[in-house]
């Protein structure tokens, strides 16, 4: 176990390589290495979970429960949002902002006030994300494949909350590039580079099935606060655009299966077909299997692929994947967004382009299909 000392260094370090894009968590993270107690909280975790993102989402989910507290003025996330728990407090507050007051005093303060509910989020809960920004991504190859194969049905293995699920009900603007579908109570900006193909219209998905072995119930309001604490509250937009999803997801339904990547793959492909061109899609979910895990899961998918024609879409860092069948140097960091097909038994790879792991910027290389 990490002693107390190396934990405080955990912040400090944290501190360092966020103050750009997470000012509150940087500054906040800085003042907490110095306070024995506040680091303290994390050694209820289990040991791989001891990082200060886990001890930041315990507060964050507490204090979106109370949106009345001095400590929210600090959070960027609690301004211009449409919460339904605290739109209309928090957010009228925040007019007279506390934005650059030194924020450590309310956060001890709300963490004392509040410890035992901190400490048990520490201790029974790991950080889950749902990146809608991702569909930007995802929408450019599902079109190029309607375009070859006509009605598609998408599998999304680790699939979350399933809020890419959602994918043609969002409106997208791409810079340059211009509008996709909507009107759309989420909309996703994404710069691109390179002249990607972007579709003149929505591709058809005739169904969309997803699949994780823990899936975030968007109707359990405890499990989808846990999801927006996850994200941190410097990133106002994805934090929006993440509530706006989960309501959307709430009144349109979506398909979401338990069940494992490898061992439930091939019922839910056989039953993907049955609708449409199946499509397979993972987005930052592969970097949490083992080499020899992602090894049987691509032998599964050419299992698949020798049987019947099938596509996949990958949006995951090479370097984090080894195994997988993306051309790239093995130390490259950036999402690589790769299409891998299967036709006539057949498997052909084509690199697309570099993306910003949530979406917010796509630079298009188009290359040439590999076999
Ligand atoms: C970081 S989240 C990514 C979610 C989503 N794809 C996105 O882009 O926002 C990774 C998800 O993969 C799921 N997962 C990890 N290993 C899995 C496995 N073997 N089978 C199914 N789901 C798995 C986790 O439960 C988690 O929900």
């Amino acid at each position: 176990m990490p002693s107390v000392d190396e934990l405080a260094l955990r912040f400090r370090q944290f501190s360092g390589t966020t103050s750009s894009r997470a000012p509150l968590y940087s500054r906040l993270s800085r003042s907490i290495a110095d306070d024995r107690h506040l680091v303290e909280l994390l050694t209820v975790a289990p040991e791989q979970q001891q990082l200060p993102v886990l001890l930041f989402a315990a507060v964050h989910h507490v204090l979106l429960a109370n949106p009345d507290d001095e400590l929210a003025l600090h959070y960027p996330n609690f301004a211009g949002t449409a919460h339904d728990d605290f739109a209309g407090t928090a957010h009228d507050h925040f007019a007279g902002t506390a934005h650059d007051a030194d924020p450590f005093g309310a956060f001890t303060r709300f963490v004392a006030a509040h410890a035992d509910e901190v400490r048990s989020l520490v201790a029974t809960r790991s950080t889950q994300t749902n990146e809608v920004g991702r569909c930007a991504q995802f929408l450019v190859p599902m079109a190029l494949l309607h375009a070859e194969r006509g009605q598609l049905a998408m599998l999304d293995v680790g699939t979350s909350a399933g809020l890419n699920l959602l994918l043609p009900h969002f409106a997208y603007g791409y810079e340059p590039g211009g509008d996709v579908g909507g009107p759309s109570t989420v909309h996703l900006h994404c710069s691109t580079r390179g002249g990607p193909p972007i579709p003149v219209a929505m591709p058809l998905l005739a169904a969309s099935i997803g699949l994780d072995r823990e899936p975030v119930d968007v109707h359990d309001d405890e499990s989808v606060r846990w999801l927006e604490a996850c994200v941190w509250p410097d990133q106002a937009d994805r934090f929006a655009r993440l509530v706006a999803a989960i309501a959307l997801a709430r009144e349109v339904g979506v398909d979401v299966r338990t069940g494992d990547a490898i061992t439930d793959l091939a019922a839910l492909v056989h039953e993907a077909a049955t609708h449409g061109h199946p499509v397979v899609t993972n987005s930052w979910v592969l970097s949490y299997f083992t080499t020899e895990q992602r090894v049987r899961y691509v032998d599964a998918l050419d299992a698949l692929g020798r049987e019947a024609d099938l596509s996949w879409i990958i949006a995951e860092s090479p370097a984090q994947t080894p195994g997988l069948p993306v051309p790239a140097s093995a130390d490259e960091q950036s999402t690589v967004l790769t299409l891998v097909r299967w036709r006539h038994s057949r498997r052909t790879v084509q690199r697309l382009a570099t993306t910003h792991p949530h979406g917010f910027w796509l630079h298009w290389e188009g290359s040439a299909v590999l076999g």
